[in-house]
């Protein structure tokens, strides 16, 4: 196991009062495995963050008196219905999120999945306050036509050094609903270009007539294949690929896109693989059947490597080589939607390097974590075959990408991935024997092997999440009735034990 231990620069002073209000807690362990590892964890575990809270603090109610009228101001100009913890970002530290009551919550949804490296993080702010980035926010160029000097050197020592296996492109964007729709329109333009018969055919008048009156041939009747509780974002093309939830999607126009099952497997996977190898082959069966014979032809499929917002759904790398397998023999792209997985989160880089796939994926989108957006490719055909076909004023924003390639720097010298994956496999332990003591409470534990991507399903989730805010941890949910856990890289053991004796407090009350 690599060192954790480094120096790191000197933190804000805001940071450092946060800290220092923070009261150290006496340690009991949850579990036996978190006993056991305690020689190891608390005490000599180095921390990967300098100077962050020892514990959670809790000093009030949330919302507490000086939290309250500023969300009733806030109300009065921005729709705060669906407000979970106002937050005082300034004093947060690490994996600790604070509120202006001094409450201090330890972080293990990190702002829907989308903090990599800790509030406040000194390498970030260094970042943040170069030169070089006042210039990016200051001078934000629009990238397609007056792209700043060093933006290949932005992109290869940042966004393409972590490039997935087999993409060496990348085109940037501004959030995970737009990388998608970026990709669905790469697609298309594919596709069309293939029927044409290659880069170099001329549109015909009529494709350029009838586009213009969004009709066929210019217009083609595509689609994208996504899959039942999938989420792929809200804006209004990807939003017709999302099948998580009814509230994302009533009202708005959408297109008639296919919808594959997703495999609705039993957990853990392991105990289960015959009937889940069934669940799967049933599904990639009705995903070939729909590819083949949709009557809106897809161009691409698009998937999650772990449903995420549709309720943490896991399949086996087995299921995603056969989708491999199966868009490859069509002739149809397969795009991998890793806003949510990708970056570290389940003790990989990008979650599809789990499934060892015979051939890359087409494109790979990402978001969140990265603090920058966009999708990977590998392909030069997926470049359109004239300019301007796909582009938009800032195409993407030399700022966040800095900030990115400060993310990947950390993530590197902290060893982050490995960290993830180390506490992740001792979460789990501690869970599954949570579980054992608590079935009711956990049920369908997932996320074996997975870094700290890790669920399970709750008969009262919304009370668990609200009873852990009091205890001074922040929780979210996913999907119908699971618990989410999607801490921060540098969620160590003694932040798993702190989870983990708040969890058996909950549920012993
Ligand atoms: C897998 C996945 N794709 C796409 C999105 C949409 O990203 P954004 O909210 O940045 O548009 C999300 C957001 O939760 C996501 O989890």
């Amino acid at each position: 196991m690599a060192s954790f231990a480094r120096s790191v620069p000197k933190v804000s002073p805001a940071v450092a009062r946060a800290s220092a209000r923070v009261a150290v807690p006496s340690r009991k362990y949850a579990t036996a495995a978190a006993a056991a590892a305690a020689t190891a964890t608390n005490g000599t575990e180095p921390s990967l963050f300098h100077n962050e809270p020892a514990g959670p603090v809790i000093r009030t109610q949330i919302p507490g008196p000086q939290t309250k009228p500023a969300i009733d101001r806030l109300e009065k100009v921005f729709d705060t219905r669906s407000l979970n913890m106002m937050a005082d970002y300034r004093a947060s530290s690490g994996n600790y999120i604070a509120d202006l009551d001094g409450n201090v919550l330890l972080d293990v949804y990190a702002q829907i999945a989308s903090i990599p490296v800790g509030y406040n993080n000194a390498t970030l702010l260094k970042a943040a306050t170069s030169p070089e980035m006042a210039s990016a926010i200051i001078n934000r160029p629009a990238l397609g036509n007056f792209p700043q000097h060093d933006w290949a050197e932005i992109l290869e020592t940042g966004i393409l050094k972590v490039a997935p296996k087999g993409c060496n492109q990348v085109f940037t964007g501004q959030s995970g609903s737009d990388a998608n729709e970026l990709a669905f329109k790469a697609a298309f333009m594919w596709k069309r270009q293939q029927q044409r018969g290659g880069a170099h055919v001329e549109f015909t008048e009529e494709e350029m007539l009838s586009s213009m009156n969004n009709a066929q041939p210019g217009a083609p009747n595509f689609s994208i294949l996504s899959f039942k509780s999938g989420f792929h974002g809200r804006m209004f093309g990807s939003l017709s690929t999302t099948r998580s939830k009814p509230i994302h999607k009533l009202d708005i126009p959408a297109f008639d896109w296919p919808q594959a099952p997703f495999p609705m497997c039993k957990y853990p996977l392991d105990q289960y693989a015959a009937e889940n190898a069934a669940e799967e082959k049933r599904c990639l069966e009705e995903t070939e059947r729909l590819l083949t014979t949709y009557h809106n032809p897809p161009a691409a499929i698009i998937i999650e490597p772990v449903q995420s917002e549709g309720g943490d759904n896991h399949a086996s790398p087995a299921f995603f080589r056969g989708l491999r397998e199966i868009t490859k023999k069509h002739d149809i792209l397969m795009i991998v939607d890793e806003v949510q997985t990708g970056v570290g989160a389940t003790g990989k880089f990008w979650a599809h390097e789990h499934w060892d796939l015979p051939t890359p994926p087409d494109m790979v989108t990402f978001s969140k974590k990265a603090q920058t957006a966009g999708y990977y490719f590998g392909n030069n055909e997926l470049r359109p075959n004239k300019p301007y076909r796909q582009f938009n004023t800032w195409m993407g924003d030399p700022a966040r990408a800095i900030l990115f390639r400060a993310i990947i720097e950390e993530i590197e010298a902290l060893n982050l991935v490995e960290n993830t994956a180390i506490t992740g496999d001792y979460l789990y332990q501690g869970l599954e024997q949570l579980q054992q003591k608590y079935p009711n409470e956990i049920q369908s534990l997932r996320g074996k092997g997975q870094g700290t991507f890790i669920a399970w399903d709750s008969p009262r989730r919304d009370e668990v999440l609200a009873k852990a805010k009091t205890i001074g941890i922040n929780i979210g949910g996913s999907g119908a009735a699971a618990v989410r856990l999607r801490p921060m890289l540098i969620f160590q053991r003694h932040h798993a034990d702190i989870l983990l004796e708040g969890l058996e407090k909950i549920f012993k009350a």
